[in-house]
């Protein structure tokens, strides 16, 4: 069965035509958003070393087809934590999403609830989780964990008052990383005022307009919402500091009080490590993410797709490791899941759909990569995701 119609570009919005894959997004987010937002999106860590890994690590597996196998009958559908969701493939966690476009944490999660895939709320986000939780319960919601035991617990316990079912924690940023990108194109947290960031707004009136001043209008100004129980600072001001408390002192028994707490699906996420993926899985994190966080801290940090066959070989096959980092094409997607991730997830290329074209982009984008992985498990000669396996890939030898 082929599952899904050829996508049409006749119903699709003007802006939408010329997407033809993940990649287009980009070059149509950097014309609508100011310099700043934009370059807080694409930027990565110091030299971009691991962000260039994150995409060259792919060209070293070539794919291994089986033909004549009868794959009209094909699905890629993955049931994960007990829900079926309708492909291999999720939104990551991205903070600050409502300055892509108007409400953005809503349009992704709503985007994807209505394609039935994962999309995680970032705790970085500026619009209060109960509002996406109510909207779009389907949505998983990460953490990054506060500094003491007593805000960690009010968190926590926020997080299930407001509805979510699936916890995620990310666990990789001991410390800010050092992104000399988000300086030279002048993104802070809280945006400074000034004559540069007035100018970079000034030639992208049409963001201005439907996204800072409507929200502005709307909602008044935005604030970090979820990063604690309490409301954090604004977005813009000339003297607000943010709370960054700090991480550095966290160790893994923070991370068993909020196992004893949280009683939902708890996932770990920015793990590149085996020793670190079985100490998840002592302490009873149901499934963990491997994750260099899209090469956005430790510059030299690996492709988790370097790590991923061992660490499945360590936790198992039954535990979900999911991944992200650089996926791009449904051919990337395949080749994580034949090496043993349960699933994969994808951060900017979301971010940009949801500038080009709000809702309808990212629904647009999430068509396109389905359409990928669909025609790509055919030419492979599978019909199902767990049929995926090391007998599908060959190491490409430099
Ligand atoms: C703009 C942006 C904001 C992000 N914010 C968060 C965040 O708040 N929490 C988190 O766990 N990861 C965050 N990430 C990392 C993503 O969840 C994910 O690991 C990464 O984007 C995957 O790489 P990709 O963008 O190449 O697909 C962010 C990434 C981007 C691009």
């Amino acid at each position: 069965m082929a599952n899904y119609a050829e996508p049409s570009s006749v119903q699709l919005p003007a802006a939408l035509r010329p997407m033809l894959s993940l990649h287009d997004f980009e070059g149509a987010a950097r014309r609508r958003l100011p310099r700043p937002i934009f370059g807080y999106i694409a930027g990565a860590a110091e030299d971009c070393a691991s962000l260039r890994d994150n995409r060259e690590v792919f060209a070293e597996y070539g794919l291994v087809t089986r033909v004549l196998r009868d794959v009209s009958q094909r699905s890629q559908s993955v049931t994960l934590f007990g829900q079926r969701y309708s492909s291999p493939f999720g939104i990551a966690p991205m903070g600050i999403n409502a300055l892509s476009t108007y409400r953005g944490d809503l349009v992704l999660a709503r985007a994807a609830q209505q394609a039935g895939v994962v999309s995680i709320m970032s705790g970085t986000s500026l619009i209060p989780m109960e509002d996406v939780a109510r909207e779009s319960p389907a949505t998983w919601f990460q953490a990054y964990i506060p500094g003491d035991q007593a805000r960690i617990d009010a968190l926590i316990d926020r997080v299930e008052r407001a509805g979510f079912s699936t916890l995620v924690v990310t666990v990789d940023i001991p410390i800010s990383a050092n992104r000399e990108n988000n300086i030279r194109t002048g993104f802070s947290t809280p945006l400074r005022p000034s004559l540069r960031l007035a100018w970079d707004g000034m030639v992208r009136p049409a963001w201005v307009l439907n996204t800072f001043l409507r929200t502005l209008w709307r909602h008044g100004m935005p604030h970090f919402e979820n990063s604690f129980a309490t409301r954090g600072a604004p977005i813009l001001s000339p003297s607000v500091l943010r709370d960054f408390s700090a991480r550095d002192h966290l160790n893994w028994q923070h991370l068993e009080a909020i196992r004893r707490r949280w009683k939902g699906p708890l996932v770990v996420k920015g793990l590149l490590s085996v020793e670190d993926a079985l100490q998840a899985q002592r302490i009873g994190a149901d499934g963990i993410v491997l994750s260099n966080h899209g090469g956005r801290q430790l510059d030299g940090a690996a492709s988790p797709m370097r790590v991923l066959e061992a660490v499945v070989q360590a936790v198992g096959p039954d535990y979900p490791v999911l991944i992200d980092s650089g996926f791009r094409r449904g051919a990337d997607v395949l080749k994580a899941l034949a090496l043993g991730a349960r699933m994969v997830l994808i951060g900017r290329p979301f971010n940009y759909a949801a500038a080009v074209a709000g809702e309808a982009g990212v629904a647009h984008a999430i068509g396109l990569l389905r359409d990928e992985v669909d025609r790509n498990m055919a030419m492979l000669g599978v019909t199902a995701c767990h049929e995926l396996g090391p007998q599908h890939l060959v190491r490409r030898h430099r």
